[in-house]
């Protein structure tokens, strides 16, 4: 079955939108398969965000994620990269429609308290690196 990988930013974790954000996740039938708050190193950061290491804003992008602890999660079901991305909504918070997670919540590209992989493949890559020791195995009544 799809995984993803789900992380609230610390803005997020800040602004106390852990339960609201795993709530949408739940009641729109996904199974948790991981959950852990941590503080992420720089070095860490940058990993996660390798790909977008040439762009001007990676800087102060490394400095917001590890400005705080993340909540890191995988997600499970089906289309739940797709369906996901929808339930978080556009990058850009002026760009994503209300009733989604940062249409509801953020004002601010560099402030959008919540990420979610773009594509299976680097679903798979992000959740190898968030999750080393593995995700757990559990049966949901839903599926
Ligand atoms: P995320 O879904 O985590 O994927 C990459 C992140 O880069 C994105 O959410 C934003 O937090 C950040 N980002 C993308 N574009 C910009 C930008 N123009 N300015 C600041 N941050 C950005």
């Amino acid at each position: 079955m799809e995984q993803t990988f789900i992380m609230i930013k610390p803005d997020g974790v800040q602004r106390g939108l852990v339960g609201e954000i795993i709530k949408r996740f739940e009641q729109k039938g996904f199974t948790l398969r991981g959950l852990k708050l941590m503080n992420v190193e720089r070095a860490f950061a940058e990993k996660h965000y390798e790909d977008l290491s040439a762009r001007p804003f990676f800087g102060g992008l490394v400095e917001y994620i590890i400005s705080g602890p993340v909540v890191a999660m995988v997600w499970e079901g089906k289309n739940v990269v797709v369906t996901g991305r929808k339930i978080i909504g556009a990058t850009n918070p002026s760009e994503s429609s209300p009733g989604t997670i940062r249409g509801d919540f953020a004002v601010e590209i560099g402030r959008n308290v919540i990420h979610g992989s773009d594509a299976v493949e680097s679903a798979k890559k992000e959740i190898a690196l968030w999750f080393p020791d593995g995700t757990v195995n559990w049966q949901s009544s839903l599926h």
